[in-house]
């Protein structure tokens, strides 16, 4: 990449608001730099061996303890990603994730403390820690790790995801489709396969560095206009896809209503059935 494109992948990332001055740059800077989230795939299967290299990119991950609390299932069959596609969505605001049924294969990430579970049991050892919220969100942060390590192992092999929480929406429903056991439950999804070129997406801009980071002490004084900047690049990214105008503050008013939630309102419930009882 010239000096040029990486400016260019800058512009992308900040648009007018400022942007990093002193960055190192490599080949898997310039990639992470690049994700967009692809929603518009080709028909073709994934390449040979590419889920094998999304696997072993995800177990190369930092895992909590060393503990393997996550599994993986690749899901391909056209009639159970339909099924997929139709629970993605309880009949809020909104509409179905029909993009799920377009990529060849959708990975459901499983928070996995089954198979521990069992150890534990079978040793006769104490299973009290998963009535722990810790035990859930311990396998929820890991499975998220691994996950996106495969992402960027996908987009580097020049694959496009799209991360899929709407599989939490009717959480009970995804695991009884995929067989799930008690103490695992699907975090998210993730759509792969092949960008198609004649629908491409592009790179979401993000509030400038100061917003989000912090040095020695939380700064609860907002770097002033911010908002207002980040604004500007969000319009001008929308403007840019051609898709309707809405503001960044709209849509994180809308997530802050119950009609965003199409679901996940009930997901204790669906995770208390799971084997967790959150305490
Ligand atoms: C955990 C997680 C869940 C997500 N769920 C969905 C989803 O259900 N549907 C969707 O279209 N995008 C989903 N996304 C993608 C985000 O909308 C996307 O990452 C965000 O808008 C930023 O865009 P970018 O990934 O192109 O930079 C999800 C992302 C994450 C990290």
């Amino acid at each position: 990449m010239t000096a040029r494109d990486r400016e260019e992948l800058l512009n992308d990332r900040y648009g007018d608001q400022p942007k990093p001055k002193q960055m190192i740059w490599n080949d898997h800077v310039e990639r992470l730099l690049a994700h967009r989230s692809v929603r518009n795939f080709l028909s073709e299967p994934l390449p040979e061996g590419a889920l094998e290299t999304l696997v072993a990119a995800a177990q190369s991950a930092s895992a909590s303890s060393n503990l393997h609390q996550w599994s993986v299932v690749a899901v391909s069959d056209p009639e159970i990603k339909a099924q997929l596609a139709e629970l993605s969505y309880s009949g809020s605001v909104g509409s179905k994730a029909t993009y799920i049924n377009e990529a060849p294969v959708v990975l459901l990430w499983v928070a996995d403390t089954s198979r521990n579970h069992e150890i534990s049991t079978n040793g006769g050892g104490s299973t009290e820690v998963y009535d722990y919220l810790d035990a859930f969100l311990m396998a929820s942060i890991d499975t998220a790790l691994a996950a996106q390590n495969a992402a960027t192992a996908a987009e580097s092999i020049g694959l496009g995801v799209c991360f899929l929480g709407v599989m939490r929406n009717q959480s009970a429903k995804v695991a009884e489709l995929i067989g799930l056991p008690k103490y695992a439950y699907v975090t998210f999804g993730m759509c792969i396969g092949i960008p198609d070129p004649v629908r491409p997406s592009g790179v979401r801009p993000r509030p400038r560095q100061d917003v989000v980071l912090h040095h020695n002490s939380y700064n609860s004084e907002r770097p002033t206009g911010w908002l207002e900047d980040y604004e500007k690049a969000f319009l001008q990214f929308r403007e840019l896809l051609g898709m309707k105008q809405k503001t960044w503050a709209g849509s994180v008013r809308f997530a802050t209503t119950m009609p965003y939630m199409d679901g996940r309102e009930n997901l204790r419930d669906a995770v208390e059935e799971r084997g967790y009882l959150l305490r």
